[in-house]
This record gives structure tokens, sequence and C-alpha cells, in this order.
């Protein structure tokens, strides 16, 4: 396929819009797609009416996710039976995972392309304004290109000033029996870890001060596999050069996998002032039978044992995981296994989700058969109001506590507050005589608790008469 900016069509579209469901390494995508789409010649619009070029950046990891995508072209088609010359492109894992029969159902449809082919997205965009369409889901041959990227921009970071996300590799070479991501995102790819220091180097001399590290198990980041670079260091070492960065005051990752949770990374915690006490670490189920029919490689015992070796370490650490529920043949003792591992590891919080049966997983081709789903949704709820009331304890017990907060903007409970996350990941809001400018570290003391954020107040505040009135910021 040719590169070549198409004439006159492709300069006259001047404005794209970008629609991204699903995770972070999603969003991060997106500001990819966005950077690329810039160095293009286009500029970004708020809405898709507005726009010469539209974007969907899907996701397929739950059939609900999937469907958005059909009820999002259903809209566009609309738009564009009025406006033949608007360009349309998907993108994501249903891109990868439906390919030409995306582009074969949906006619409106000029380009369909998958995760690894994201640096293509200009060509792509050259022929559509060429009246070509283009399909892009095949991997490239050189497995490090998808990491060459141009100078990034700001404009389109999806997260708030002062952070940003770095991907230090791609892919899952895991096979959970449930995921569709080693289909959709292809085979475990690390980047060269100079040019990941280069990266988080840039962001900091940008202002940044909290590196986001980002992989589909990116604490497998520098496993020796065929087609690897030279220069990979193990995940551990990879954090401890970021955090020789100067600027660099805060440092997380997200998702890693228990089995690749080494005595190195724990050892981390101890170490690397930098690396947040904060670690989402994706549990699933607190069934050995079931772990074992989901193939995630660690029994229930595995995992407690990383926890207390890790609160060995760092004995504040806040964990959070992810648990599926309801998977094929769950029974009720399974699930009760899996309320006793929250209640015993206390999670300060966790996603949860029904079973959702993927195409062509091992799951699925097993023909496993998910179950009630009224069942499942119980179990669900089970489980949700069990970690409220472990999430509100864990809030509580901060209450009279000092916290560190990176500042992202006025509060979403009104305009007298302000709000961040601290270096537990959790939403902090926080009242303060004078406005916090947003990107800043701030250091502020938790007052109370809900549920779903701890409120604090600034040194400052605190120090002020309580009657004091609270300007607006
Ligand atoms: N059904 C339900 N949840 C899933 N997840 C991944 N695949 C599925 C599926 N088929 C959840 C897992 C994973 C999170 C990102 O999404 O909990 O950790
Ligand atoms: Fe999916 Fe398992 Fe790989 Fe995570 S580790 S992306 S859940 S296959």
């Amino acid at each position: 396929m040719s590169g070549t900016e198409g004439p006159a069509k492709l300069r006259s579209m001047r404005r794209f819009f970008l629609r991204t469901f699903g995770c972070q390494m999603n969003q991060h995508d997106a500001e990819k797609l966005g950077n690329l789409l810039h160095h293009q010649g286009f500029s970004p619009s708020s809405s898709a009416e507005d726009a010469d070029l539209v974007l969907i950046h899907t996701c397929s990891i739950r059939e609900k996710a999937e469907q958005k995508l059909y009820t999002e072209i259903g809209i566009l088609a609309k738009l564009k039976a009025g406006r033949p010359e608007l360009v349309l492109g998907v993108g994501g894992c249903v891109a990868q995972q439906e390919g030409a029969k995306l582009l074969k159902r949906f006619p409106v449809l000029d380009f369909v392309f998958g995760p690894q082919n994201i640096t293509h997205l200009p060509a792509m965009v050259a022929r559509a304004a060429e009246h070509q369409r283009s399909l892009w889901v095949d991997y490239d041959e050189d497995p490090q290109r998808r990491f060459e990227l141009p100078e990034r921009h700001p404009e389109f970071e999806s997260v708030t000033p002062g952070r940003a996300f770095v991907t230090v590799m791609e892919g899952c070479d895991l096979f959970c029996t449930y995921c569709v991501v080693p289909k959709t995102r292809g085979r475990e790819v690390s980047r060269s870890s100079g040019s990941i220091v280069e990266e988080a180097q840039r962001c900091a001399d940008r202002g940044v001060v909290e590196i986001t590290l980002l992989g589909q198990t990116v604490n497998a980041y520098g496993r020796t596999r065929p087609g690897q670079v030279a220069d990979e260091i193990p995940f551990a070492e990879l954090i401890r050069r970021i955090s020789e960065i100067d600027g660099i005051e805060r440092i997380r990752f997200t998702s890693p996998h228990p089995i690749f949770v080494s005595d190195d990374l724990i050892h981390a915690y101890g170490e690397i002032p930098e690396l947040c006490p904060h670690l989402h670490l994706p549990v699933q189920s607190g069934s050995n039978r079931v772990l074992e029919a989901m193939n995630r490689r660690y029994t229930r015992e595995d995992y407690l044992d990383l926890v207390t070796r890790l609160r060995a370490v760092r004995g504040d650490i806040a964990l959070t995981t992810d648990w599926i529920v309801g998977f094929p043949g769950e029974t009720e003792a399974e699930f009760e296994a899996t309320l006793s591992l929250l209640r015993e590891v206390k999670f300060v919080d966790s996603f949860s989700f029904k079973y959702s049966e993927r195409p062509e997983t091992p799951a699925q081709r097993r023909g496993l058969i998910p179950m009630d789903p009224a069942e499942a949704g119980k179990r669900l709820e089970a489980l949700q109001l069990l970690q409220r009331d472990l999430t509100l304890a864990a809030h509580q017990a901060r209450v009279g506590s000092k916290v560190t907060i990176l500042v992202e903007g006025t509060s979403r409970r009104g305009v007298d507050q302000q709000r961040g996350r601290c270096e537990y990941n959790r939403v902090v809001n926080f009242v303060s005589p004078a406005a916090v400018q947003a990107g800043s570290i701030q250091d502020v003391e938790i007052i109370d608790a809900t549920p779903h954020s701890l409120l604090a107040v600034t040194a400052l505040t605190a120090a002020a008469p309580r009657s004091l009135e609270l300007p607006i910021v």
C-alpha cells in the first residue's frame, strides 16, 4: 500500500473526531492516533458533525463493549448519508477481531485497522482521500515498528496535566481461556528500553511528574524471546532507570500478571521511592479449580503468598484487582471462595465483571457453556456489595493521615473543591484557600471518606480557623 499523500481532498480534510472505548492501553493508542493525525495536518474537532474524519477506537474484551461499535456505526452511517465525503475508520480490538467482515458488512467504512497497525494510519487516511478502502490487520514483520511514533504532542494526551502513559510492551502470550486479547493484540513484544527511557525523559522535560508504564502483561517486560531487541532489561530495572530521570516523582504500571511479579519487583517497592505504593494485580477468582480452568497459572495460595511478600516490603501498599464472576461451571462454593479471598486480602477496590463469552477464545472453542446470566448477576452484585464495604473501611482508615496528591483540576463535587489522586491511587477531593495548579503535587490531610473518594484539606486550610470561608476556585 502506498503512503503517498492524496491530493486535493486530503489537503481539504482538516478536522478529526476520535471516539475511544476500553482500557488504558486503548486510551493511550487514541493519543497516538491523535498525534499521528496532528503530524498529518489535522486538528481535533469537538463532535463528529464538525469533522472530516471520524475514527472509532474499539474494545472487544466483553460483548457489551463490542456492541457499542455497532451502535456508533449506525449513527455515523446516517451522518455520512448526508455528507458522503466524510471519512470513517475503525481501529482497535474489534477491528482486529472482525477485520474484512467489518469492511464487507459496513460499506460506509473507509478503513479498518488493528492495534498493531496504528503507525499506518496516515497511509490509510491518504488512501481514503483517493476513495480507496483499506484493511490493515496483518502483523508487521518488524515487531518494533509499532513503537516508532512521531514526537508526542500534549494536546492529545487523555490523562490529566502532569501525567503521561508510556508503552513498554504489547500483546500477551498467556492465553487465559476467557480472554480475547492474545488474538486481538497478538504476541508479546517488548520495546527497547532505550526508547522507553528516552520517551519518559521527553515527558519529564515538558513537566510530566507521573508516568504510567503500559502493557497487556506489563511486568512480562524484557522476557528474552525471539525477535526482541538487544537492550531489554528486567522490568524492575526499567522502573529504576525511569525513577532516575529528573522531575519524575511517581511511577505506576498497568496491568501486571501475578506470575511475573518477581522478587526484584517486590523489592523495588522498598527501594524506589518514586514507585507508588499501589498495585493493581488482577486475580480473577478465589477458587483453584476456576483459576485452573481459566489457565491463570497460579493458585489462590500463590497469590496470597505474593500479597504477604509485598506487604512485608511495603506494609501500606494498596492492592486492587479484577474479578470475573460466573465463569462457566462456577459453583456456589467456588464463588464463595472468591468472596473469601476478597475478605482475606481486603482489596481496597476492584473491577468485577460477569463472564462474557468471546469469539475464538479457548473457553469458547472448548464449548464451555456460560452460566445463567441472572445467577451471574446476583453473584456480581454480592461481590460488589462486599467490595463497597471494604473500600469504605479502607478509606475510613486513612482519615487523619497525610497523603500526597497529583492535582487534576476542579472536583466533580463542585467548584469549591479540587480533585486529584493520591499515591495509593484513590480519588481525593480537597479544599484549599487558593486554587492549586493542575499537574502539581500537593500534600493534604484526609478528613473524611466515602466509598468513592476521600475528602482532604491542604496544610493551609488545616491551619486556618474553622469558620474560614473557602473561596470558589
Ligand atoms: N469476560 C469478562 N471479563 C473479562 N475480562 C477479560 N476477559 C473477559 C471476559 N471474557 C476482564 C478480566 C481482565 C479485565 C481487563 O477484563 O477481569 O482482568
Ligand atoms: Fe488476557 Fe490473560 Fe493475557 Fe491478561 S494475561 S491479556 S487476561 S490472556
